[in-house]
């Protein structure tokens, strides 16, 4: 993103200290969303990223990553594909499962969603240790699909997420706004 760009998204993303537990930065984005230009303005940078990386489909990673990925889809004239947390998708799906910090977790794809010569856009609002992202590449190229891409919001970079996605990426851009 340009500086002036950068500087409206920091300025509508709020810090929410000790959330949702002790000692955790919650980066709060209904400020951004509430803000017609600010939400247009990130808009316009991904459907650009679109453009730029040749996307043909746009998938959103539940749930805000739906938020931010909904509008770009239609902006670009691109399909939109859901990938969800286990057990919301009513067809045959595609899973795949991930480690958190404590347990692990599950994502999910239509199994038909996807097909081969698809190029995908990943967009979601925040990378952080880069779990979920990972997992939505694998899912995406067991669909069949190629990945165009990743984009991000914001990118916690203590975390080291883009590290762990590196290897996944597998040359593929990751971009955070
Ligand atoms: C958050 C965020 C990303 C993910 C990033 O989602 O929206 O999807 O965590 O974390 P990671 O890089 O460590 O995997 P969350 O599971 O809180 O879901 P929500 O969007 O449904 O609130």
């Amino acid at each position: 993103a340009g500086p002036e760009l950068r500087e409206l998204l920091l300025d509508r993303i709020h810090d929410v200290p000790d959330y949702p537990k002790p000692g955790v930065m919650f980066k709060d984005i209904t400020p951004l969303l509430a803000d017609a230009k600010a939400f247009g303005a990130l808009t316009d940078a991904l459907v650009e990223l679109c453009e730029r990386y040749g996307a043909d489909k746009v998938v959103g990673l539940e749930a805000r990553g739906f938020i931010l990925a909904a509008p770009v889809a239609v902006r670009a004239g691109l399909g939109f594909v859901p990938v969800r947390k286990a057990g919301k998708l009513p067809g045959a799906t595609l899973a795949q499962a991930y480690d958190l910090e404590y347990g692990t977790a599950e994502i999910e794809i239509h199994a038909d969603a996807l097909s081969s010569g698809d190029r995908v856009l990943v967009i979601d609002d925040v990378l952080a240790t880069g779990g979920t992202a990972e997992a939505s590449l694998r899912l995406i190229r067991r669909a069949g699909a190629e990945v165009a891409g990743v984009a991000v919001l914001m990118e916690l970079g203590f975390l080291d997420g883009r590290q762990r996605l590196a290897g996944a990426l597998e040359g593929a851009p990751l971009e955070a706004l």
